[in-house]
């Protein structure tokens, strides 16, 4: 996959995308990453990014001209006429693991990191493809929503993970909540690990683990349990056990 990321602060992804799963994916070869600054997009002497609101009003708004002509020579770069442009903004859609699912199956992205008070509108209009925010919540700018949906993505990509088996048990895969994880000591201050978890009993270790996640969803995220593929058996037991939790 490659990922290409326009932004205003470009030391923002130094170490991030330098660190752990992302430095291994970058360095297998899985993901490409290129980070390009807007201004370099620019032609004046000041290389000018931003100017006055028409209208009037606080604050400076992103022109459009650097962001068309950086998207653009990207695309020309890459040999494609369509691909994923996403604008990082708290008015897009909301960032879920299944966003970052859909996401991960497309060979390029292309993220644009807004900054200051605002952006032209017609970047939203005619370039963007799809905006999305990463929670409810205003941010300086985009480049740490990009760095959160680029490690969301990437660890998708298949063979960034030792084992697949590590992103589908993650929480949220599966619509529910992760189970608890344990490791030694067997008793640390008293506490001790769940037995079952010591039983060597691989059946009822799992049907322990999907029932906690449930527990755990069910408590914690109620709204996230609605959309989960629970079974008969499953929607009985939590009736049961969400009476007298524990
Ligand atoms: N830029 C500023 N705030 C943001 C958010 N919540 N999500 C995505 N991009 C943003």
């Amino acid at each position: 996959m490659r990922i290409d990321i326009l932004c205003l602060f470009p030391e923002m992804f130094d170490s991030p995308l330098n660190q752990s799963i992302i430095k291994r994916a970058r360095e297998e070869g899985l993901v490409d990453i290129v980070i390009h600054n807007i201004r370099d997009y620019t032609h004046d002497k000041h290389h000018t990014v931003d100017d006055y609101s028409y209208g009037g009003g606080p604050g400076m708004v992103l022109k459009p001209e650097p962001i068309f002509e950086a998207a653009e020579m990207i695309k020309q770069q890459l040999g494609v006429t369509e691909m994923p442009i996403i604008l990082l903004t708290p008015q897009g859609r909301l960032f879920s693991q299944s966003v970052a699912q859909e996401l991960a199956l497309h060979p390029h992205l292309m993220l644009i990191c807004g900054h200051y008070e605002g952006l032209d509108e017609r970047v939203c209009e005619y370039l963007a493809t799809d905006e999305i925010s990463i929670g409810d919540y205003v941010l300086s700018g985009g480049e740490l929503a990009a760095l959160v949906v680029v490690d969301a993505v990437v660890r998708l990509i298949p063979g960034v993970l030792g084992s697949q088996d590590s992103a589908s048990s993650d929480s949220h895969s599966n619509g529910l909540l992760e189970y608890p994880q344990y490791t030694r000591p067997q008793v640390y201050r008293g506490w001790a690990v769940p037995s079952v978890l010591l039983s060597g009993n691989h059946g009822e270790i799992a049907q322990w683990r999907r029932r906690q996640a449930i527990l755990r969803t069910a408590t914690r995220r109620p709204d996230l349990l609605k959309k989960a593929n629970l079974c008969d058996e499953e929607k009985k037991w939590i009736s049961e056990n969400l009476l007298s939790p524990k």
